[in-house]
């Protein structure tokens, strides 16, 4: 309790000194500590140095004229103390730097997921079969949140300092960023990459609500319809995922992409998401929403082992709203029941 409260204080003290927002994610204090750590330390070596250097230009100052002074001798353990010691200090900071990127770069596997799409200058959100959210990202506190984020056209960056985290949005790829918000309250965003003249203007906030505020807030804004609608009546559904079946009929994905499980020309889509795939090179890879749009817009980049690569570029052919579509539906090929017979025997049955 008391060294908890200490390092509580000296948090604050040194989060005060370094003008730094307050710490609105779970890693945001990793990030600090990593941050303070680094500064104190480089703080007081440089301190150690100046006082050494003065010390040094007292003790060894040249006293008779002409005569030189007392000259330092060579010792291999002092070389070794110089060398290592500051070496051990970068290693250090590397292995932590490390586990915090790891951290920040691995969304949870229950994270709730939004599709973001940048273009100059604003922010949309899009929640699937949520609601659409321009320049104002609601999210539920206490909840890991996924961010699958894109560009309709030059290359932004999404930052939210309270956070401590930014992430490149770029145009025709997808990229990942998460964050869990600790408190309720408003949290700046910020484009972090020069992206024309209305970059500065090119906000926006992230509103973390209470959870029962949240559902009540995401119920009001919803488009009124739910999977389960879309699935009882594909043809009139507003969903991600019916929108998704749509542009996949309509852009000729299904002339070789089975979603049956079949083989075709190309891979089938069934259980395709969050598939370890091998390639032709010999790596393997899940297939997760980068891969899958990096398939749609260079197919030739990395072709799963044993098929050729005939697939054409959808490079300004897909909008990105209609490839968040795309994604949703192959995600939803995932929970099909597999038309398997069951294997003739005794039954397992659960207890
Ligand atoms: Cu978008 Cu800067």
């Amino acid at each position: 309790m008391a060294a908890g409260s200490t390092s509580q204080f000296f948090n604050t003290y040194m989060r005060k000194l370094l003008f730094l927002p307050r710490q609105g994610a779970t890693y945001a204090a990793q990030v600090d500590h990593l941050h303070y750590f680094v500064l104190l330390t480089t703080l007081a070596v440089a301190a150690a140095l100046t006082v050494t250097g003065l010390a040094f230009f007292v003790r060894y100052k040249q006293r008779v004229p002409g005569k030189r002074g007392t000259r330092a001798g060579q010792g291999l353990l002092l070389e070794v103390l110089f060398i290592g010691t500051p070496l051990s200090f970068f290693l250090l900071w590397l292995g932590m730097g490390i586990d915090v990127y790891l951290h920040i770069v691995s969304p949870p596997a229950d994270a709730m997921q939004v599709y973001v799409t940048a273009k100059q200058w604003m922010w949309k959100f899009d929640y699937p079969d949520g609601p659409v959210a321009q320049g104002v990202l609601h999210v539920p506190v206490g909840r890991p949140v996924k961010l699958l984020m894109t560009s309709r056209d030059v290359i932004h960056s999404f930052y939210v300092p309270a956070f401590r985290a930014k992430r490149d949005v770029l145009p025709g790829r997808y990229t990942e960023y998460w964050f869990q918000a600790t408190a309720p309250g408003h949290y700046d965003i910020f484009c972090a990459e020069y992206c024309g003249a209305g970059h500065s203007y090119m906000r926006g906030q992230v509103i973390a609500l209470p959870p029962a505020q949240f559902h009540a807030w995401y119920a009001a804004h919803s488009r009124g319809r739910t999977a389960q609608d879309d699935a009882n009546d594909p043809a009139v559904g507003n969903s991600l995922v019916a929108q998704g079946e749509r542009v996949a009929a309509n852009q000729g994905c299904l002339k070789c992409h089975s979603v049956d499980g079949s083989a075709h020309i190309g891979p089938t889509w069934l259980g395709l998401f969050g598939r370890r795939e091998v390639m032709t090179d010999g790596t393997a890879l899940i297939a997760d929403a980068p891969y899958l749009t990096e398939s749609m817009m260079a197919p030739a980049a990395r072709i799963v082992r044993g098929y050729q690569p005939v697939m054409p570029s959808f490079q300004g052919r897909l909008a990105a709203p209609e490839v968040a579509a795309l994604l949703e539906y192959i995600k939803s090929l995932h929970d099909l029941p597999l038309q398997v017979h069951p294997p003739e025997g005794p039954t397992y049955e659960p207890r």
